[in-house]
C-alpha cells in the first residue's frame, strides 16, 4: 500500500488561537458574525456529508454529475500528475477525477477537518494503492505550503465552497491559488449559480432539519473549546436570500433575550430576543463574474462547464 502521510500545517494551539480570535471580534461586532470554517468538528463533517443526500440540496448532485460527464476533458486538458484539493471533505465527488486523470502520481487534499482527511485518505490509499495521498490539515485562506510533488498540478475547489468566502477575501484568495500555479497548472472552480429563490433557500433550510443541526454545531464547538455556555435551543436556524448581494445567508436568531458567558474569553455577550448571529454566506455566480473574477486574480478562464439543468458550474482556468 501507498503511504498516506498526513500533515498539520499549523500547531493546534494556532488553532486555538485563530477560533478565540474570530469568536472574539465575531461576537463583539455589529452584526454579529462567525466564520464558516468553525462548523466542521468531526460532527459537523458528518452533518455536511447528510446535507449532500438531502433531497433538496441539489449542488452536490449537480456537480457531481458535471464531475461524471468531463472528467475525461479536464484529464485532457490539463494532463494532471498532481491534483491538489482545497477543502476536499469526504473527497467523495473527487473520485471521478481521480479516476480520469491516468498520469496522476499524487493528491493533496487540504483540510481543516482531520476527521475527514482521515476518513478519506485512509479509503483512497485502500483502493489506490498507486497513488501518494498526502493529506494537509491546514486553512486554505492561509499560506499553504504544499508539498514537493511533479507537474502539472491541478487545484480543485468543489462544493461551491468559495461562495463562502466575502468578495474581497475571494480576490486575496483567487490571488493565492493563482501564486501556487506554475506554466501549464491549472485550477478548476465549482460555482453554484444564481437561481429561483426558493431552490435557493430549501436547499439551506431543508425539511429534516439537518442543515440547521449543522448551523447550531458552531454553537457546540465553541461551548467545548472556549467554554460557552450557548444553548443551542434557544436559537433558530434561518436561511435567506440577500437578491442585492446574490448570496444565501445562514444566521442563528436569538428566540429570548439572552447572556452567553465565554469564559476562555473572559467575554459576556448579550443578545436581544430576534438578534441574529450571521455564520455563513454562500454566494452563487453568473459565468461573467466567475470570468473577471479570475482574471482579476491573473487567472483565463479556458472552459465552463454546467450540469443540464444549469444549476451549478465547474470552471477550468490557466494562469496568464
Ligand atoms: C462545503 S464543504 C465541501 C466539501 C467537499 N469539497 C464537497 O464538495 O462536498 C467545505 C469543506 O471545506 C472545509 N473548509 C471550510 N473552510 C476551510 C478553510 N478555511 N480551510 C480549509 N478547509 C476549510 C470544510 O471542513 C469542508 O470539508
Amino acid at each position: 500500500m501507498s503511504p498516506f502521510q498526513i500533515t498539520r500545517t499549523l500547531p493546534e494551539d494556532a488553532t486555538d488561537a485563530a477560533l478565540r480570535a474570530d469568536v472574539l471580534d465575531g461576537l463583539t461586532s455589529i452584526p454579529k458574525t462567525l466564520p464558516p470554517k468553525w462548523f466542521y468538528d468531526a460532527h459537523g463533517s458528518d452533518l455536511f456529508e447528510r446535507i449532500t443526500a438531502l433531497p433538496e440540496y441539489y449542488p452536490t448532485r449537480a456537480e457531481r454529475e458535471i464531475l461524471k460527464d468531463r472528467a475525461g476533458d479536464i484529464a485532457a486538458a490539463t494532463g494532471a500528475r498532481t491534483l491538489v484539493e482545497l477543502g476536499s471533505g469526504s473527497s467523495e465527488k473527487t473520485r471521478y477525477l481521480i479516476d480520469a486523470l491516468t498520469s496522476l502520481r499524487g493528491y493533496v487534499p487540504v483540510d481543516v477537518s482531520e476527521s475527514a482527511l482521515v476518513q478519506a485518505g485512509q479509503a483512497l490509499v485502500a483502493e489506490r494503492p498507486d497513488l501518494d495521498v498526502h493529506a494537509l490539515i491546514a486553512d486554505f485562506t492561509g499560506a499553504l505550503a504544499l508539498p514537493d510533488t511533479p507537474g502539472p498540478r491541478l487545484v480543485a475547489f468543489l462544493g461551491g465552497t468559495i461562495g463562502n468566502l466575502l468578495p474581497a477575501e475571494r480576490a486575496t484568495f483567487l490571488a493565492s491559488v493563482r501564486a501556487l500555479l506554475s506554466p501549464g497548472d491549472a485550477l478548476l472552480l465549482g460555482t453554484d449559480l444564481v437561481k429561483d429563490e426558493r431552490v435557493l433557500v430549501r436547499a439551506y433550510d431543508d425539511a429534516a432539519g439537518v442543515t440547521a443541526a449543522f448551523n447550531k454545531n458552531v454553537l457546540a464547538v465553541i461551548n467545548r473549546e472556549l467554554g460557552a455556555d450557548f444553548e443551542p435551543e434557544a436559537f433558530d436556524h434561518v436561511a435567506l436570500w440577500n437578491a442585492e448581494r446574490e448570496w444565501i445567508e445562514m444566521r442563528l436568531r436569538a428566540r429570548t433575550a439572552q447572556t452567553v458567558k465565554v469564559p476562555a474569553l473572559d467575554l459576556a455577550v448579550d443578545f436581544a430576543a430576534g438578534e441574529e448571529l450571521r455564520t455563513e454566506v454562500s454566494a452563487k455566480f453568473r459565468e461573467d463574474g466567475v470570468r473577471a473574477e479570475l482574471a482579476a486574480a491573473g487567472m483565463e478562464l479556458t472552459h465552463w462547464w454546467t450540469d443540464r439543468e444549469r444549476r451549478f458550474a465547474l470552471s477550468l482556468a490557466a494562469a496568464r
